[in-house]
């Protein structure tokens, strides 16, 4: 038995190959490295195939009975919001296709278990007063993004349904820090990597937003640490394979929301500056809140997160230092 991590040279599949591996599991890695790194997983299997090509499927069912793959783990999709309002098509196109293929492979190759990289973006604005959004809620994407990845979450449930496959959807909130140097995020617009930019340059964090209802006028997300992330992968699989019963989605957050301000402060602290921002226009299309409730995680796959905002502050710093964090919180 094996899992086959598509987009696991990305930033969050990496982690969660690592989680796998540091517990034995045989992993094949597949990617077309567009945006992913051979070095992020030396020594394993890579199949480099790009999943949205329909020619690739029966390659990829060859690639899955080869290393006698059982189960899928899927992240390799487009995930920039502002490229997806300027090109609905390609989101959509690409990210459910992209599932797709990979779905078809999985079933040709017999494996039967499928995890699937979702996001908090398929809710939309949930509630203007910041209360946690709970799966319950009702999803309304605001952008091409989170469209691609309700209807991936929508074709898994079908095709569970139809091939009798066991599945679940994962709804990430803002994942940030990293285990070690070469997993880190890299080139992205999301704010911790940016603000370690900026407080390293000396230079401002823009903040996209002031004056909102929130406890200090900015933006409040739940920053979820990657390794906790990975790991709910690695309990969703464990849940999936011994035939537990695992709803549709859940919902991967800490439960706790903080503001743009918070996370600034928070990596300045570690890294000993003073930190300078410039509150500027509201990033359009931006929630003024998104906090995810976590109980369903808790009691249907029996994860929490385990680090909070310090932890991914201080991950990322020294991660970016070219510092393997010590792992010495002792939740870990
Ligand atoms: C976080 C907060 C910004 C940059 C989206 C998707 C989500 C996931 C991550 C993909 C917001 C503020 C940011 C800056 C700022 N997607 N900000 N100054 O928008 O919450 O989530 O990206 O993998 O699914 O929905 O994440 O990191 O871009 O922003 O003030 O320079 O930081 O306004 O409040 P977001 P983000």
């Amino acid at each position: 038995m094996s899992v086959a991590v598509v987009g696991g040279a990305g930033y969050i599949g990496a982690h969660v190959v690592d989680v796998l591996r540091a517990r034995g599991e045989h992993v094949l890695v597949v990617d077309d490295l567009s945006t992913g790194d051979a070095d992020r997983v030396p020594g394993l299997p890579l199949t480099r195939i790009d999943v949205t090509d329909p020619t690739q499927v029966a390659p990829l069912a060859t690639a899955f009975r080869q290393h006698e793959v059982d189960a899928v783990v899927h992240l390799a999709a487009r995930k920039r919001v502002d490229e997806s309002v300027a090109h609905p098509t390609r989101y959509l196109r690409d990210n459910v296709a992209g599932l797709a293929n990979v779905l078809d492979a999985a079933t040709a190759a017999d494996a039967r278990t499928v995890v699937l990289s979702s996001t908090a973006a398929v809710y939309g604005t949930p509630d203007a007063a910041g209360a946690p959004v709970d799966e319950s809620t009702p999803p309304r994407p605001e952008n091409p993004y989170g469209t691609s990845k309700l209807a991936c979450e929508w074709l898994l449930e079908a095709h569970a349904r139809a091939h009798g496959v066991a599945a679940t959807s994962l709804r990430y909130f803002n994942v940030a820090g990293a285990a070690r140097p070469v997993l880190a995020d890299r080139g992205t617009s999301n704010l911790v990597p940016i603000v370690l930019d900026r407080l390293r340059a000396d230079r401002a964090v823009e903040v996209f937003g002031g004056g909102l209802t929130t406890r200090d006028g900015t933006p409040v997300r739940d920053y979820v640490h990657v390794v906790d992330v990975a790991e709910a992968h690695v309990v969703a699989l464990d849940a999936l394979r011994s035939g537990r019963d695992v709803p549709a989605v859940v919902n991967l957050g800490t439960g706790e929301g903080s503001t743009v301000l918070e996370v600034v402060r928070a990596v300045a602290r570690v890294l000993g500056v003073e930190p300078r921002v410039d509150v500027v226009a509201r990033r359009a299309g931006d929630p003024v809140s998104v906090v995810a409730d976590v109980t369903l995680a808790g009691t249907a796959l029996g994860w929490r997160a385990r680090l909070r905002l310090e932890d991914i502050a201080a991950d990322a710093v020294r991660c970016d230092a070219g510092l393997t964090p010590e792992l010495t919180d002792s939740s870990r």
